[in-house]
């Protein structure tokens, strides 16, 4: 087969990039060198270190390195970083310690977890992706930037670009999803958020692309477990979203707790000196996950943590977060000749290209200004860009006799669940910043609407005891008075809004399930209330796919809800009442069981792909299950309806400079004015490599009135095409395709064409 190698992996990377032009300012380069000249090896050694604001959030401070310790290193210029230091005051006083007492007073760059908002919290970054709004992420990400930077950070550790098709991990709730080409789009438009037009404005932080690499993959969705995954996955599936935040111009990466392929990503130079530094030609700098470096012993990859700090350093870790180790042992490293200066110089001067970027050498306290703090923490402004992005997250799984939109007077409510008044779950797992139980409420979004009365009972418990940040919650509830009192509430309501889900803090980082299941006693509140009253609307809160096949069969209306942030109650009730027609669409499959994950909709084919009859068993399936999801990528409903027809391509056959028109009439054929994601895929019937079933090429948000119709078009050119192939090169091949359109993954409206020389 002939290849279109002129379409080139460079193409691919950076061809709709600035990148190039932007990637080394002279300028800068020269003022680099200047203070380089000036800079001794643990001066050069102190840039590379990053130490945490003295808290300890997410994983054991090291025993080396008390807080003492560390203003003695910040006084001597060992100290190129800090993490979690926030708000003004306290920005200001560990700044004005290197810049005033240390000798060259080279500014900190002052970094957090900015994950889905500082302290007005959008929705946690999967209920965003569920938008497929590049406009409203974009603006989330710019709106938390707007905040965070007032609290004098200058560099968030977001977005999280880890593909995963593992629902069972805890930290899907922190990414795009399952598909490489939306995680791209989507890890594009929260780094131009973040870093905005111009970097050194003092509302733009420097962004994160996380975690490098194949976290996500993590075997049986066990946070830190082993990685191992062949070059095609990781090519085609796992790398996408980097190339595309390099694309982005992101200014740092971050490398990842796992071992891939049997080394640790720390210490991986495959991954951060030929692939990233190399292949990718990235100019940013890569800093260590939170003690990832003095893991490596823990792994059995490095015999002590002097070896470890050798590895990474040479591997292309430029930075350590919490390790205390390139402090420690990175000079000793140098005289040894074990590490060498050159490599040395190469992290030092990626720091400090970051730091002039974000201006910090101009006014090392740009983002140290009061009255921007009070001014824009938890404005109204903001407010409204949370509800915003909330109601285009939620996403409608089922609407049986058109019970939602719910009428707006006249109507007895039961609102029954553990989530129904819950202040704290709906602001997700990542929310340092925000104040507890800050979150509007559902009961209280829909008190709102005054024209109904609501009768409001918890029914159980979702958490036993106290809830921790850190430490893991109890589940396992057994408390069921509360029950009852919910069924005898329930009887004769016209309607019952149920809020059931998972603790805000049950998704995130540390958390993988086992399960997928409602936890606790839900199930059975669910099950006893249905029993008095089927006119149940299930509002799902969740940072993660659920198992919920009983709810699908039984329950007329559900409407995943996640964990919408600050404004969550206001979106939800807006969405039950109709002032907002829902238009999200599943950014990861819904399994029907546990046991089929990872399930995903853009798998290989097998050999054995379909039942051969006659009751044959040979053939890829479960004895006890089917294969399908109970919900798949792509899918949501609205309250009006939508038709595809009439898909037309322009020619069946494309060449290598071409291009291919697909078009089709979309039509709302329902009541409501609405928005539809339109989404293209396409199949690559027979190449070098196995290609998925299907894969997302294009999609589009279009809204139209009731009766209206638009003809809709997509370009194809071999680009669109292009896949790492078996030349381990990005390419496309010539040979029969399918396009597919339509509202979401499972569509069969397709056409043919061909791609020839
Ligand atoms: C997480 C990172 C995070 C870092 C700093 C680690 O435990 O894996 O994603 O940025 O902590 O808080």
């Amino acid at each position: 087969m002939k290849k279109y190698i002129l379409i080139t992996f460079c193409l691919f990377v950076f061809g709709h990039s600035n990148y190039a032009q932007t990637k080394l300012d002279v300028v800068v380069e020269k003022k680099i060198d200047s203070l380089m000249e000036l800079m001794t090896l643990e001066e050069k050694v102190g840039q590379m270190n990053q130490y945490n604001g003295f808290w300890n959030v997410t994983g054991p401070i090291p025993e080396e390195g008390d807080a003492s310790n560390k203003f003695e290193h910040l006084k001597n210029g060992w100290v190129g970083s800090m993490l979690n230091v926030t708000g003004v005051e306290e920005v200001r006083k560990v700044q004005k310690i290197v810049v005033e007492e240390s000798r060259l007073g080279i500014p900190l760059i002052i970094g957090y977890d900015v994950i889905h908002g500082y302290r007005t919290q959008s929705p946690i970054p999967l209920a965003e992706s569920a938008s497929w709004d590049m406009y409203a992420i974009k603006a989330s990400a710019a709106m938390a930037a707007d905040e965070a930077s007032a609290a004098g950070i200058n560099w968030t550790f977001a977005p999280m670009v880890d593909i995963s098709r593992d629902a069972r991990w805890g930290r899907v709730m922190e990414g795009a999803g399952e598909d490489p080409y939306l995680g791209s789009q989507i890890a594009k438009a929260r780094i131009t958020g973040f870093q905005g037009e111009d970097l050194s404005a003092p509302n733009t932080i420097a962004a994160t692309a996380k975690h490098f690499a194949g976290y996500g993959f993590s075997e049986a969705g066990r946070d830190y477990n082993t990685v191992d995954v062949g070059t095609s996955t990781l090519y085609n599936t796992i790398f996408p979203p980097f190339m595309a935040a390099i694309e982005a111009d992101v200014k740092t990466f971050m490398n990842s707790f796992n071992v891939l392929n049997g080394i640790p990503a720390t210490g991986n130079s495959f991954l951060q000196r030929e692939v990233l530094k190399g292949e990718w030609d990235y100019q940013g700098f890569v800093v260590s996950d939170w003690g990832s470096m003095a893991e490596m012993v823990a792994h059995g990859y490095s015999k002590d943590g002097k070896a470890a700090a050798e590895s990474a350093a040479n591997a292309g870790s430029d930075m350590d977060m919490e390790s205390y180790l390139y402090v420690k042992h990175l000079k000793i490293l140098v005289d040894e000749g074990k590490v060498s200066v050159d490599k040395i110089d190469d992290a030092v001067r990626r720091i400090l290209r970051v730091k002039y970027e974000l201006g910090l050498f101009d006014n090392p306290y740009k983002y140290c200004n009061e009255e921007r703090e009070k001014e824009v923490i938890g404005s109204v402004k903001n407010k409204a860009i949370a509800l915003d992005m909330a109601e285009k997250s939620i996403v409608l799984l089922k609407n049986e006799n058109q019970l939602l939109p719910l009428k707006k007077k006249g109507m007895n409510i039961a609102v029954i669940g553990p989530l129904a008044a819950d202040k704290n779950s709906p602001l997700g797992g990542w929310r340092l910043a925000a104040e507890d139980n800050s979150a509007v409420s559902v009961m209280e979004g829909l008190k709102k609407y005054k024209g109904n009365k609501l009768h409001h009972e918890k029914g159980v418990e979702l958490v036993k005891g106290k809830e921790a940040f850190v430490f893991e919650i109890d589940i396992n509830t057994t408390d069921r008075t509360g029950i009852a009192e919910a069924v005898e509430v329930a009887k004769n309501k016209d309607v019952v809004v149920m809020v059931l889900g998972e603790h805000g803090f049950q998704s995130g980082e540390g958390r993988s399930r086992a399960s997928l299941d409602l936890p606790g006693l839900q199930q059975e509140l669910l099950e006893a209330v249905y029993a008095v009253n089927k006119n149940i609307v299930l509002v799902l809160m969740n940072g993660r796919p659920l198992t919920i096949n009983w709810a699908d069969e039984n329950i007329p209306a559900i409407v995943e809800a996640w964990q919408l942030g600050s404004t969550s109650g206001d979106a939800i009730a807006k969405v039950l009442y109709g002032d907002y027609n829902p238009s999200g669409k599943l950014p990861m499959t819904f399994p029907r069981n546990v046991g089929q994950v990872p399930l995903y909709y853009n798998y290989l084919s097998t050999g054995r792909p379909t039942y051969p009859g006659d009751d044959l068993v040979f053939w890829t399936h479960y004895t006890d299950e089917v294969n399908t999801p109970l919900y798949e990528f792509g899918y949501g409903l609205s309250y009006t309806e939508f038709t595809y027809d009439n898909l037309k391509l322009n020619t069946n056959s494309l060449n290598k400079t071409g291009e291919l028109k697909v078009s089709f009439d979309l039509s709302n054929t329902g009541k409501y004015e609405g928005k539809e994601v339109v989404q293209l895929y396409i199949q690559d019937l027979f190449a070098s490599i196995t290609r998925p079933v299907k894969e997302l090429k294009d999609f589009r948000m279009i809204s139209l009135k009731p009766g209206e119709t638009k003809n809709v078009s997509f370009v194809i050119t071999p680009m669109t095409l292009e896949f790492y192939s078996a030349n381990n090169i990005w390419e496309s091949e010539t040979g029969d395709f399918k396009v597919f359109i339509g509202g979401s993954s499972n569509t069969q409206l397709a056409s043919d064409f061909t791609l020839k020389d």
